[in-house]
């Protein structure tokens, strides 16, 4: 699927005046999509909505685990709000145990009596002591309690081809073996099922500094040795490029393509205009980092074609499993624990990057927003006992109605958000079909001071019925406090009716709307 793209409102009158009242409204937003409602072959793969969980800050302790003698409710030392939380999100596959981190685990420190287990010097992230108390069956007790699906990513950068294939025989087969019978011995009669292994993370960067021909060697030996044991089928992922690094791509496709299901891709969009706290936000910035996070379409397209020229039938998933905004931190808290807020801004982030993955449903068949508690541009933010959810965390749960839907094309013909001399769409959108005909359009505006006019044709379809729902908010740096926990949160959105060809939207200035039409 291809998705035409027409940003320029010059280029829509040239058209012929497919859009009539788009000749009399220069100055505000005329938008028009067409949707091929009675098309769609390729479906999102709900893992599109995964997440990325690191030994990081308060992501696993405070977020995640609080340990089983905590006054926090929790089962077995994980925390239940967070768990309930995350569930209405229908959180499908959750990344472990790093980043950085994962190129200095040493698993079998993390099983076994939690008090004999060794601690480590987190040396990326702020130097602190990992007692090692949330390990490998903690991880998996936790995708269990959360109904998603384990990603565990191995250790390359200091580790051993054995040690990730002993993890591997450990976690995952059912007969007699030494490292099945340690997991037993640990209190695990069955083995667990776990598809989806990471070979090294960054192996360019913090996990290695190695370059692309010395990697695609190592990920060859070291998986050859993740193997599939009984039914537990493996799904190994090589460790891709950072943003624009083609070369990597190139590499790694060329060397080791035949030996793997799928290769990474990490893109951080940063900040606005300068790196700042979350909520120190002006226009400019404002932006700058919706600029930045389109930015990540050019990327998917960019690596996309070199997967395509060695593999033209898609056979090799595009991963990008770390992706999002990075800010400073909070005033007063640790650098090293990338703790930020999350504004209405951090939403259309999430809504534009998701909107493009799901136009890339070809390709992209799994991503990881970093990191899903009190890390990045995380989901959920603790403050001991309590908890809030972030306005990214709105977005992932409205767009939940795109999982495994089939994606339907769309051509946009979006008017520009101008700053300066550069320019962006205001309007940004997917729109796919479930499995009970239902059509689900989610739209983004980014522009912060003029509402959206949208159009839409719906081709081979009729709209007999529209609803939806908005994140909106009024002020750019509009965020959810411990004191404020509801400040920005979704409402049902009314400004939306169907009409003879289609349906008509009134998108609020800094919106994310999901529209619900049933033919
Ligand atoms: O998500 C934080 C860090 O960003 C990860 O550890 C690393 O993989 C990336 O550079």
């Amino acid at each position: 699927m291809k998705l035409q793209r027409i940003q320029s409102l010059a280029l829509l009158v040239a058209l012929g005046g497919i859009f009539p009242s788009a000749l009399h409204a220069a100055e505000s937003t005329v938008n028009k999509l067409v949707i091929h409602a009675d098309q769609g072959k390729e479906t999102i793969d709900r893992n599109i909505y995964g997440h990325f969980s690191e030994h990081l800050g308060r992501c696993i302790y405070e977020g995640f685990w609080v340990g089983a003698n905590s006054e926090i409710k929790n089962v077995r030392g994980i925390r239940q709000d967070v768990v309930a939380a995350l569930k209405k999100t229908k959180i499908p596959v959750l990344r472990w145990p790093g980043g950085c981190f994962a190129d200095e685990y040493h698993w079998k420190d993390g099983i076994g009596k939690p008090s004999k287990r060794p601690t480590m010097i987190n040396t990326h992230w702020g130097g602190v002591t990992e007692n090692n108390h949330f390990g490998t069956h903690e991880f998996l007790d936790l995708c269990e309690q959360l109904e998603c699906e384990p990603y565990i990513c191995g250790n390359v950068g200091s580790g051993t081809v054995q040690e990730l294939s002993q993890w591997v025989e450990y976690v995952t087969f059912d007969g007699v073996s030494p490292m099945a019978d340690l997991r037993r011995q640990n209190g695990r009669k069955e083995p667990w099922r776990v598809k989806y292994w990471g070979v090294g993370n960054e192996n360019w960067g913090c996990g290695g500094h190695m370059t692309p021909e010395f990697y695609a060697d190592q990920y060859k030996r070291f998986a050859t040795y993740v193997r599939s044991y009984g039914s537990n089928r493996v799904y190994k992922i090589a460790c891709g490029a950072n943003t624009g690094d083609t070369n990597w791509t190139e590499v790694l496709m060329r060397d080791a393509g035949k030996r793997m299901n799928g290769l990474a891709l990490h893109y951080y969009c940063g900040s606005g205009k300068t790196r700042k706290p979350a909520t120190e936000i002006n226009e400019e910035d404002w932006f700058s980092q919706l600029k930045k996070a389109l930015h990540i379409e050019e990327l998917v397209a960019a690596h996309g074609a070199i997967m395509d020229k060695y593999d033209p039938k898609k056979n090799i998933a595009m991963i990008v499993d770390e992706w999002g905004a990075w800010h400073s931190v909070e005033p007063g808290t640790n650098p090293g624990f990338l703790y930020q807020q999350n504004t209405i801004r951090d939403a259309l982030v999430a809504g534009v990057s998701l909107n493009i993955f799901n136009q890339h449903a070809d390709r992209v068949k799994m991503a990881n927003i970093a990191q899903t508690i009190n890390v990045l541009q995380a989901m959920i933010l603790t403050d001991k006992a309590k908890m809030i959810l972030t306005p990214t965390y709105h977005v992932f749960e409205m767009y939940s109605v795109h999982h495994d839907a089939k994606l339907l094309p769309a051509e946009v013909q979006s008017s520009d958000y101008l700053m300066g001399a550069e320019k962006i769409p205001n309007v940004n959108m997917s729109a796919s079909r479930d499995a009970e005909g239902r059509i689900h359009v989610s739209l983004c505006n980014l522009n912060p001071n003029q509402p959206a006019e949208v159009a839409c044709e719906l081709q081979g379809a009729k709209a007999n019925s529209i609803k939806g729902r908005v994140l909106t908010a009024p002020e750019l740096a509009s965020h959810n406090t411990f004191e404020q926990p509801d400040s920005v949160k979704p409402a049902e959105f009314k400004a939306c009716q169907t009409t003879a060809s289609g349906f008509t939207a009134t998108l609020p200035a800094k919106s994310v709307v999901v529209l619900e039409i049933s033919p």
